[in-house]
């Protein structure tokens, strides 16, 4: 993707949790997941959301704002967790 960082990483993609479920733990269960296999095999974690609100949520995992930009005329976030 054209955001992409050069260095190698796993590139999240969109997570998103039904409506009706939100709050009670799942997202943040995948993500200890995610975050898991990238300490176990060292990488660096790369994701892109166009959710303000997801930032917040990204960031409780290790994630950071690295850039932003308008994608197709909306604003998007780019988002790197450094390598254990
Ligand atoms: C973002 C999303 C995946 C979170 O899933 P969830 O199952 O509701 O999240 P959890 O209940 O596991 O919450 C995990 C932690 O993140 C926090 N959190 C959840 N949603 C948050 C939000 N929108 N903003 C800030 N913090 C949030 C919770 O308070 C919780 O923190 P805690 O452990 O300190 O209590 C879900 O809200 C969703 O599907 N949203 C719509 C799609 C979306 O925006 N996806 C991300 C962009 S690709």
């Amino acid at each position: 993707m054209r955001h992409d960082p050069s260095e190698p990483h796993v590139h999240l993609g969109p997570v998103s949790v039904d409506r009706g479920l939100r709050r009670q733990g799942i997202g943040g269960l995948l993500l200890i997941r995610h975050v898991a296999h990238l300490d176990t095999v060292g990488a660096v974690g790369y994701l892109e959301t166009d959710r303000p609100e997801a930032v917040d949520f990204y960031r409780r995992f290790g994630y950071a704002v690295v850039g932003e930009a308008k994608v197709l005329g909306v604003p998007c976030w780019f988002m790197r967790r450094p390598s254990a």
